[in-house]
């Protein structure tokens, strides 16, 4: 079972050859809004919404990149839409509360495919189904190399396309895309210390249009969700989005309930979200895929982009519509917010009625029960030394961690190319203490590749655990060679003392 998910993951961060990471460490709104699927009138559930402020029931192209709209991300040139649900635990007694997010948003955009395209203005697109409710492929899942090579299967891959990691900073981290349905609660109260994180990939087959009646069939998944083959007609190849949001689970371990996503769904195969193309132009998005292919996926290694501090942009909200004002999807009532009701499946949700929509009333919107002597349990966070940390919203204390570099050298066979996507995990890879990294013998490189970056909570302060691959010389036959081939440390830096 285990060397089935260490071959996983290694395919999937064995062949990228670019990619950068978008951090959107604040959130422009939290509410019933989504222009895509419900397009001018109040959305049947609740998103986290990050990116451009000109967001709103209508929000589109010209409303994200309107001269004075502004992001929420930290390069200034882009305004694009990303939402996803939100994340809700309720209690055995029928009272739910949001689940508090962590770090905000990152939204990474690799290359797998060649020739990659930028997104066209007036770009739209969903991926996941709010209605699904089950998931029934082994688990993990089996080789890629086992996968069909025909990308038929559009619904087979929109659920690989899911993913649910149970952080655990102190042990292995798990696979991008390994689990594609929530833990069991007892399962992350026993193993999840450090909350869960949602995981959302995109598909990158365009047929060439912006949009399509379901928002859904004018892009395709290859046939290994971020690489492979693309469906005939689909020859168009964008980025490989992929959206990762923490939630804080740990919060509620010990406590009687279930997560559930906003839209009624404990199961969490009914995960999505949303992309609105809100780059300041087409060629300047093309441009930036030509020019930004530093093996780090850091924005700060591309020199086009202007990067703006957390605190400006946590700055950036949007005006939440006044029909929303009753809401309060945070606190802690009676239900989901708005009145949504919980559809455990097998079988796909069924439409419910939309408090706010014109033909229910907003009065029909329960009030919240929260009683005074209800304590939300909720972390919380002070700050690290101001001059090496910024604020994200919620009083969020993002400490920026300097990592210490090594590089070993590693036999050629067993060399992986530079890779990219989050957290990839392996039987060998460890936890380690800075300082052993930094007396690691017969070092020769001074730069580390860095495979992602995550966050944890120590403490009281979130810190940026970055994740770096580091190669080791191995002496000894091809089969121990082999099995040392890769080691993917984690350096969690304590708070302040970088
Ligand atoms: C439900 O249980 C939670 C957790 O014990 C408690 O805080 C809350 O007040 C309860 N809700 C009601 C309506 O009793
Ligand atoms: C792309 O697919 C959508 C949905 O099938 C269709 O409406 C649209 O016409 C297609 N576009 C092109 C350029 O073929
Ligand atoms: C990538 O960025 C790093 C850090 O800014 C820089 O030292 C390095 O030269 C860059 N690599 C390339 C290939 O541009
Ligand atoms: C953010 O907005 C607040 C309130 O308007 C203002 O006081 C603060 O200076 C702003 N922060 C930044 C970094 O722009
Ligand atoms: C799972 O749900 C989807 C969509 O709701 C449906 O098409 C599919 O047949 C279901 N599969 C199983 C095995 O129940």
């Amino acid at each position: 079972m285990r060397s089935q998910a260490t071959i996983t993951a290694l395919a999937l961060v064995s062949s990228a050859s670019a990619f950068w990471r978008m951090p959107c460490r604040s959130q422009t709104g939290v509410g019933r809004l989504d222009p895509i699927m419900d397009s001018g009138e109040v959305s049947d559930h609740v998103h986290t919404i990050h990116g451009g402020n000109g967001f709103g029931f209508e929000a589109d192209f010209d409303s994200l990149t309107a001269p004075g709209s502004c992001t929420s991300c930290e390069v200034t040139q882009d305004h694009s839409a990303y939402w996803t649900p939100t994340m809700h635990f309720m209690y055995s007694n029928g009272t739910s509360v949001m689940v508090q997010q962590i770090g905000g948003m990152l939204a990474y955009y690799l290359y797998y495919l060649d020739d990659v395209k930028a997104f066209p203005e007036g770009f739209q697109m969903v991926a996941g189904n709010k209605n699904t409710r089950n998931f029934t492929g082994p688990f993990p899942d089996t080789e890629l190399s086992s996968w069909p090579t025909d990308p038929s299967d559009q619904f087979f891959l929109q659920q690989r396309a899911l993913g649910f990691n149970c952080l655990n900073y102190k042990k292995d981290p798990e696979a991008s895309l390994y689990r594609h349905q929530f833990p069991t609660k007892d399962y992350m109260d026993d193993n999840c210390a450090d909350g869960l994180r949602l995981e959302l990939a995109f598909p990158s087959c365009s047929n060439g249009s912006t949009d399509s009646l379901d928002h859904k069939s004018h892009m395709k998944y290859p046939s290994l969700v971020k690489e492979g083959n693309c469906p005939e007609g689909y020859d168009v190849h964008h980025p490989f989005l992929f959206y990762e949001t923490i939630w804080a689970t740990n919060a509620f371990a010990g406590e009687d309930g279930e997560f559930m996503l906003s839209m009624g769904d404990p199961t969490g195969t009914g995960y999505h979200g949303d992309f609105i193309m809100g780059w300041e132009s087409e060629d300047f998005l093309q441009n930036a895929l030509d020019t930004c292919q530093n093996e780090s996926g850091d924005i700060q290694d591309c020199p086009l982009f202007d990067i703006q501090g957390d605190d400006v942009a946590a700055n950036c909200t949007f005006s939440m519509p006044s029909v929303l004002d009753q809401d309060d999807v945070k606190s802690p009532r009676s239900g989901l917010p708005v009145a949504i009701p919980v559809q455990n499946g097998p079988g796909p949700a069924t439409q419910y009625p939309v408090a706010g929509r014109e033909s229910v009333p907003t009065s029909s919107i329960p009030s919240t029960t929260a009683s005074a002597s209800f304590s939300l349990p909720t972390l919380s966070y002070t700050r690290a030394e101001p001059h090496e940390t910024s604020t994200a919203l919620g009083g969020i204390v993002v400490n920026k961690v300097s990592i210490a570099s090594t590089k070993t050298t590693l036999p050629p066979a067993a060399k992986f190319a530079p890779s990219s996507v989050p957290t990839p995990s392996s039987s060998e890879s460890q936890y380690v203490a800075p300082s052993s990294i930094t007396e690691a013998p017969s070092a020769t490189g001074p730069e580390p590749d860095i495979l992602a970056t995550s966050y944890m909570t120590n403490g009281n302060t979130v810190v940026e655990l970055v994740i770096q691959e580091v190669d080791v010389t191995v002496t000894a036959t091809p089969s121990a060679a082999a099995k040392h081939r890769r080691h993917a440390y984690k350096h969690g830096h304590a708070a302040g003392r970088f």
